[in-house]
């Protein structure tokens, strides 16, 4: 079966970028990416996609006087490489309503926390502050409000004691870097069906009925 022809959008250190990367360096992988779209100029994403021999392509957001037309220098650029869907991945910059509407659907993201708690930035600072126990990462679809739309997959990690929020970003990362390639590939597989705000992914993916991650621990 073809391979889901995927482009990825990054800002910066591209950890996920890599996780993807090597995620569809196996051929049995239903995705592969095609793609890597970066709007900073030497940032580390772009140098691990060309290490990788990716397609790399730098545009520079500053260099557009409006947000649409950046936007439509992406969209442009995606459809040209024949990018069938899209993955940020660090990608620190707002999406138009233009462009978010013609990627619905084909458009997902990461974000690190257990949505919907702590959207935006400083997530990790934030969960700190509310004392949450457990944190995590979402995948998801993207919709018009930063880190609103249907979930796909999540991860939780425990908040431990002393947890500054450096550490609790390095373990939240790790989960991510598993969590993507997951919903990428489920999302390839055809898996994964929305259903207005929600997804339904079809097939048992995990059988842990009964399971419930505890912190502190039950004893
Ligand atoms: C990750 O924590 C991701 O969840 C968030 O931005 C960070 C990007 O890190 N959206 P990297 O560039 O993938 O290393």
């Amino acid at each position: 079966m073809a391979r889901l022809r995927v482009g990825v959008l990054a800002s910066g250190r591209g950890s996920n970028l890599a996780a993807l990367i090597k995620a569809a360096s196996d051929p049995a992988y239903p995705a592969e990416i095609a793609l890597v779209i970066v709007n900073i100029a030497g940032t580390q994403a772009l140098a691990r996609a060309e290490a990788a021999g990716i397609p790399t392509r730098l545009i520079e957001h500053r260099t557009f006087a409006t947000r649409a037309a950046f936007d439509a220098a992406l969209d442009s650029t995606l459809r040209e490489a024949g990018v069938e869907f899209v993955c940020l991945a660090g990608f620190m910059r707002l999406l138009t309503p233009g462009f978010v509407a013609a990627w619905r659907d084909r458009l997902i993201n990461i974000h690190p926390s257990l949505l919907p708690a702590f959207p935006g930035l400083n997530t990790h600072a934030r969960a700190l502050a509310a004392g949450v126990k457990i944190s995590g990462c979402t995948v998801h679809f993207v919709r018009q409000e930063t880190d609103s739309g249907p979930i796909i997959a999540q991860g939780a990690v425990p908040v431990l004691t002393g947890d500054t929020a450096d550490t609790l970003a390095a373990r939240v990362l790790e989960a991510e870097h598993k969590l993507y390639p997951l919903a990428l590939r489920l999302v390839a597989e055809g898996k994964v069906r929305v259903i207005e705000d929600r997804t339904e992914i079809a097939g048992s993916v995990l059988d842990i009925a009964g399971f419930a991650l505890f912190n502190p621990p039950e004893r």
